[in-house]
């Protein structure tokens, strides 16, 4: 739907104001409206690169969900303040693994016999305790865009894996990108003692998922591949690895929200295509090639927007924007210090992934 004009100006004018004391960055997910006023647009990857790419920016306005707001402040300087226009905008798949599961989960671990010989491998959609847990322990943090790259790396230094919070992205790296079959991967449910797990099953196990997933990607499944084929034959099936394993194992393309892009982009005209990702960024990418004649179509037939990326809507960054330009610090995320330098180390590792 086309924004109201009057906020429209109204951000418009406040960004204006503020000039290069703002920073205003946009992950793939997010609503047009918020979009268009986005100086960097990006996956999560690219958005924790870019994220210190204005050292003389006061304000680093996070157009996306916590987690990712948290990695920016890491990643920044001290007198960087880093804003997300709702606190509200968390993500459940993040949600699904805090630090005292994480501390209980490395104590079974431990009396199994096997922590010595584990990496921990957080997924970028974790809070910064994970982040730090997982710096702490001599491990590194991914995205969807270098998981193979990062359990290359683990493997490198251990003999076992804790994936953690997606298993499915753990499990479609490792069976998909690395050659491991279904066997090696068990499942870690914080619900169930000892994860549910027998301490045989964690010597025998190379990854370790943890048991999250997103609820928004959970949506996709085989009949939602096999109904696209058969609705639109040819069609390219391209999804996002949070998919679950048996949707990744059926789709032709798998790959992060920037890899999406990039694949349409190269796309030849005429081509169809069916994308298992969040819907803003479906529907915007259908708008932009249709001129071109390539076919875009979301891959579920019910919609599925991330409620909580929703949630950063144009009045909100109206809000956000106007206060800061009246010098009213609203909405900050700021990592306290000793979390931040153990979370920092395991951010840095990704960044330095060959
Ligand atoms: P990417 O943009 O890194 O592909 O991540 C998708 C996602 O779910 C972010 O929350
Ligand atoms: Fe979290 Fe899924 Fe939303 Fe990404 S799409 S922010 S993983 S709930």
């Amino acid at each position: 739907s086309p924004s109201d004009p009057d906020l429209v100006e109204r951000a418009r004018a406040a960004k204006e104001k503020l000039g290069n004391k703002v920073f205003v960055l946009g992950h793939h997910y997010q609503r047009d409206e918020v979009i268009q006023f986005a100086d960097v647009t990006g996956d999560s990857f690219k958005l924790a690169r870019d994220a210190a790419a204005r050292p003389e920016a006061e304000y680093i306005v996070f157009c996306g969900v916590h987690f990712m707001a948290e990695s920016a402040d890491i990643l920044t300087s001290d007198d960087q303040k880093v804003v997300l226009p709702d606190l509200a905008a968390g993500c459940s798949m993040a949600d699904m693994a805090t630090a005292e599961q994480v501390a209980e989960c490395w104590d079974v671990l431990t009396e199994a016999g096997i922590a010595e010989q584990v990496v921990p491998v957080s997924y970028m959609n974790s809070s910064a305790d994970i982040k730090a847990f997982t710096g702490k322990h001599g491990g590194t943090i991914c995205t969807s865009s270098n998981a193979k790259r990062a359990l290359d790396w683990a493997f490198e230094q251990g003999e076992k894996v804790l994936f953690l919070p997606d298993q499915h992205l753990g499990r479609n790296t490792a069976v998909r990108d690395m050659g491991m079959s279904l066997e090696d991967c068990v499942v870690y449910n914080p619900h169930k003692p000892n994860g549910g797990l027998t301490a045989d099953q964690l010597r025998a196990a190379k990854m370790i998922l943890w048991r999250g997933h997103c609820s928004v990607h959970g949506r996709f499944s085989l009949d939602s591949v096999n109904d696209v084929r058969e609705r639109i034959p040819g069609v390219n099936v391209l999804v996002h690895p949070e998919c679950k394993h048996e949707v990744v194992a059926a789709a032709d393309y798998v790959g992060s929200t920037e890899y999406i892009i990039k694949a349409l982009e190269a796309a030849p005209a005429g081509s169809k295509w069916a994308i298992g990702t969040e819907l803003n960024l479906v529907r915007r990418l259908a708008n932009r090639f249709a001129p071109e004649g390539k076919e875009i179509v979301f891959l579920d037939k019910t919609v599925c927007f991330c409620s909580t990326m929703n949630r950063i809507d144009l009045p909100h960054l109206v809000w956000t924007l106007e206060s800061l330009a009246e010098g009213n610090l609203v909405n900050r995320i700021e990592v306290d210090k000793e979390t931040e330098a153990f979370a920092k180390l395991a951010l840095e590792r990704m960044l330095a992934l060959p």
